[in-house]
């Protein structure tokens, strides 16, 4: 048997992710007013200074080439450059702009989010993603945006987990705009697609050759009870539509879901065949699903299997569906990017180990020949987890939510040996 590859070549990146929201603080967009409304688990949660980056970037790159990285994610927030529906507020560009520069002065290439989950208010009003204008709103958005990474060398996700955009919030309801419609989350999902595709188009214009793709949530899914043909047909539907239907249209132009009952499409959008440069993978757990009588018809569950104990969210921790992720995205014959991968540890002890198994899984999938080209750790810090406000803590850096001291976690060194080492090596 084939020992497998224990080392990451010189040219493999790895990074750590972030969201605008989640972390920069002084941001009024759609959640702002939904944490205001009482819609998060938690009520009385308000997300507010978040954990200061806006003010904190240069200490926060710092942290980041601390442990290794060469690579820092972020997002734009579309509310603080265009605050009014046409108006664009030249002083955030500027501010975004001179902190992309520092990144670059601190050695850290940028990984640039355009949409990671929020709006500006007016969106939802006036525009709303399953209304065919949304994407002509976006496309301009996107070139103020493109504008704004020139010389940068910036890789451009333009939309986060679109997937879960719509499952949230146009198929539930539990998220920002909280519609609840199948055929609208499948007009939403139309325009996403072909919003991207504009996106793409406004930065390539104005770079140039960039390297554009989105960041997918991919879960791997099993059948609560083995044995029954309707979980198990829930598992290959659900996978599909959840996990692939997006990177398909990407990939093929055509846009296909099938869950009956729930939600299905089936569109042709061919400007969008082969409109990604990149596969971007956000991994983290496995789901179970079973087949339940009544709509949605689905109930979803994580099960601690291994007895590995769950993470602090709740979710399985479960390596081995990380390489069959990787396994399931060779299809597209792209290079692949983890967007996103980390664990809600709040003790800080388990980080590490999450770390190896999962990094053990890159390796092996490169070994398989998955082009895996970067790992980007979520999160760099402790920060604002949506509807779980303020509890969990996926950081590398531990953060005092009253004083926003950075402190290390045991990870932080974990990290910084294999980033620099290139080696996975076992934690101490
Ligand atoms: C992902 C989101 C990210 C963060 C992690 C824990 O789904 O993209 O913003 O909340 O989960």
């Amino acid at each position: 048997m084939r020992t497998p590859e224990r080392t990451f070549p010189a040219d493999f990146t790895f990074g750590v992710a972030t969201s605008a929201y989640q972390v920069e603080g002084g941001i009024e967009n759609d959640w702002a007013e939904w944490e205001r409304a009482g819609r998060l688990k938690e009520p009385h949660a308000r997300c507010g200074r978040a954990v200061d980056h806006w003010n904190r970037y240069e200490e926060d790159y710092r942290l980041a080439t601390a442990v290794g990285a060469t690579a820092f994610r972020i997002s734009l927030e579309w509310a603080r450059i265009e605050p009014e529906r046409g108006r664009f507020d030249e002083a955030a560009l500027e501010g975004y702009r001179e902190r992309l520069l520092k990144m670059k002065a601190h050695g850290l290439t940028p990984v640039v989010t355009l949409h990671h989950f929020t709006h500006p208010t007016w969106f939802h009003r006036e525009t709303p993603w399953h209304q065919p204008e949304s994407v002509e709103v976006f496309r301009r958005y996107s070139r103020r945006c493109a504008a704004l990474l020139e010389g940068l060398d910036a890789r451009v996700i333009t939309f986060n987990e679109p997937m879960v955009l719509l499952l949230g919030g146009y198929l539930q309801g539990a998220i920002p705009p909280g519609i609840a419609d199948g055929a609208l989350t499948m007009k939403a999902l139309e325009n996403l697609v072909r919003a991207h595709v504009v996106a793409r188009r406004e930065v390539g214009e104005r770079l140039g050759r960039v390297e554009t793709g989105i960041s997918q949530n991919m879960l791997a899914f099993a059948p609560d009870r083995w044995w029954n043909p309707l979980d198990r047909a829930l598992v290959r539907l659900g996978g599909q539509a959840y996990n692939h239907a997006f990177h398909e249209a990407l990939s093929t132009g055509k846009l296909r879901v099938n869950m009956p009952g729930v939600a299905t499409t089936r569109v042709d959008i061919p400007e969008a065949r082969d409109s990604a440069e990149f596969v971007g993978v956000n991994y983290y757990s496995r789901a179970h699903l079973r087949f339940v009588p009544r709509p949605p018809f689905i109930e979803f569950k994580y099960r601690d299997t291994q007895g590995r104990g769950l993470t602090d969210i709740g979710w399985e921790d479960w390596p081995e569906g990380f390489l069959q992720t990787l396994r399931d995205v060779k299809r597209y014959g792209k290079p692949v990017w983890i967007t996103e991968n980390g664990i809600d540890d709040r003790s800080g002890t388990r980080r590490p180990q999450y770390l190896h198994t999962h990094l053990g899984q890159v390796l092996a999938a490169r070994a398989e020949g998955v082009d895996v080209q970067g790992y980007l750790y979520w999160s760099l810090l402790d920060n604002f987890e949506w509807l779980e406000g303020w509890g969990p803590r996926f950081g590398l850096y531990h953060v005092d939510f009253d004083t926003l001291e950075r402190r290390p976690t045991p990870a932080c060194d974990y990290f910084r040996r294999v980033a620099t080492g290139r080696k996975l090596v076992a934690p101490l």
